[in-house]
């Protein structure tokens, strides 16, 4: 079997931060953003005059426009930069990073179009609300995330073609080129979490999953690669996350990472916990067969983890962190867990199981109880968790909750800086008379979808042992059914890895 890793192994994008005037520039194509109504900065203005004033005659003829998604392509024969494309970003005012990452990624896909190659981007210097350094880092994620092709599995030649090479100008641009170079980094590994989410099922199975850990502890001689096996999964006494796995002729693996950089405080270990359910078929509880295909994506929680470690690694940030990635699938067949079985959790509880469907929170139960057992102070689990937080809050917001209002805090400042938005939710004990059972501890599964995601959250909490925990119900952003703003095509997000990178960089500042 073929490492996904291995086989889809893309250099990152070659970023440079040059203070050369944009008529220098030699690029396939030079973009720049242009607000609503339309008019040109002072690096454009520059522009403008070399191309002897075309930018302004389309402005004036009204065929430049600022709107949002509208790139306008112009020839500059002459120029070093053999096509500028003037992308539209609505009303300056509220001109934000997501903004300016659609924009990139529309010049991205419109130069990919036109054989890819080098792209460069004009940075504006005090138009927006928007720091030159942010604006790189969002320049730099939308090329590099809104060119992805995840048609890999296509056999002919009509692959679209990434932009190789990215150049960001404009004067002053050289304070972001710190930014820009992170940024890439991050990009790049959440690139190669969507290379993982979008994998099939049939070629990522849980032994797969593994290897994509262990690569990523090959990089860095500060990182350490575990994966418990079924036998050891069982003689660790982790009850709930066996029986869910134990439906599967496909052997589960408890992926364990742990990163210690030198320099890091030994007080603060980053607990990382992710659910990976590489086939989510809801086990005897089957799931009717309409978009089933999608639940190869119901790992994106553990691939988000897995690549995160990889991007904090490569950046150096020095945190102590323990990643923990239950992997299995969720099947039905004779072996299966079943509705009305009581499980054992590692942590003691017993668990009456009511619909098998609802597998995450008991892959995680176990996982949580190990990763605070193995030491993390802070626990944060990513999970693509219930399908009624995307009925809630659609492909954009994940839900967020937690038990420690100042943890909650640092994950949520860290996921609207990152670009993976979350959004606070609430978590009160009284939902829990929702999870009693006449004969265990606890249910896995009520009778009613109401306050799903809470009480999905809730289940959790039982066994996130002492200390601060916080919970991604990811469900609806980690795996889109159509593109929006810079992803311009469906599938998987890499949801998670940039926040894990900003939340790691707040952590260790
Ligand atoms: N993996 C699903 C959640 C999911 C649904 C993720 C849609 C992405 C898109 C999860 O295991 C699940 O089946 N949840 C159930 C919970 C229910 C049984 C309480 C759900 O959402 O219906
Ligand atoms: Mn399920
Ligand atoms: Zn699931």
């Amino acid at each position: 079997m073929i490492s996904p890793f291995g086989y889809h192994h893309l250099p990152a994008m070659d970023v440079s931060v040059v203070e050369t005037p944009p008529e220098g520039i030699e690029a396939d194509v030079l973009g720049f953003p242009v607000p609503d109504p339309a008019e040109l900065s002072d690096g454009a203005r520059d522009l403008d005059q070399v191309v002897r004033g075309r930018l302004t005659h389309l402005i004036d003829d009204g065929e430049l426009s600022g709107s949002p998604g509208t790139v306008t392509l112009v020839h500059t024969d002459g120029l070093p930069a053999h096509r500028i494309a003037a992308v539209g970003v609505g009303a300056r005012e509220s001109v934000d990073a997501d903004q300016l990452r659609t924009a990139a990624a529309q010049v991205a896909v419109r130069a990919g179009g036109v054989g890819g190659g080098t792209m460069a981007w004009l940075l504006e210097r005090n138009g927006f609300s928007v720091s030159p350094a942010e604006q790189a880092r969002a320049i730099v994620e939308g090329v590099a995330m809104g060119g992805y092709d995840a048609g890999r599995w296509k056999t002919g030649n009509d692959k679209r073609a990434p932009i190789a090479r990215l150049v960001l100008c404009g004067p002053g641009v050289s304070a972001a080129a710190e930014e820009a170079r992170r940024a890439n980094v991050v990009a790049w590994w959440t690139n190669r979490c969507r290379d993982i989410v979008n994998a099939p099922p049939n070629e990522l199975t849980p032994d797969d999953l593994a290897d994509f850990g262990e690569d990523i502890a090959g990089r860095s001689p500060r990182i350490s690669f575990e994966a418990l096996g079924v036998d050891e999964i069982r003689d660790a006494g982790m009850g709930a996350f066996s029986a869910v796995a134990q439906g599967s002729h496909n052997a589960p693996r408890l992926i364990i990472l742990r990163y210690e950089p030198d320099e890091a405080p030994q007080n603060f270990v980053l607990g990382l916990v992710g659910k990976a359910i590489t086939f989510d078929a809801g086990g005897i509880s089957l799931k009717p067969a309409e978009h089933l295909e999608e639940m190869k994506s119901d790992m994106g929680g553990g691939a988000a983890i897995l690549a995160g470690l990889g991007a904090i690694a490569e950046l150096g940030i020095p945190i102590r962190i323990i990643a923990v990635v239950p992997a299995c699938e969720n099947m039905p067949g004779g072996h299966a867990y079943r509705p009305g079985d009581i499980l054992t959790a590692m942590n003691g509880k017993t668990i009456e199981v009511t619909n098998t469907d609802a597998e995450g929170r008991l892959i995680l139960a176990d996982a949580l109880w190990y990763a605070r057992q193995a030491g993390a102070t802070h626990l944060l689990d990513l999970a693509t968790l219930t399908g009624t937080i995307q009925v809630a809050m659609g492909d954009y917001y994940a839900g967020l909750f937690g038990n420690d209002a100042a943890w909650i805090e640092s994950v949520h400042g860290a996921s609207e800086a990152s670009g993976d938005h979350a959004w606070t939710m609430p978590l009160h004990h009284s939902y829990f008379r929702y999870l009693e059972s006449c004969f265990a501890d606890v249910k896995n599964c009520p009778e009613k979808k109401r306050g799903s995601p809470i009480i999905a959250a809730l289940f959790l909490a039982q066994f996130a042992g002492e200390g601060p925990w916080a919970h991604v119900d990811m469900a609806g952003t980690a795996f889109l059914d159509r593109g929006r703003d810079y992803y311009p095509h469906l599938g998987a997000t890499g949801y998670g890895v940039r926040l894990l990178a900003e939340l790691a960089r707040r952590l260790a500042a």
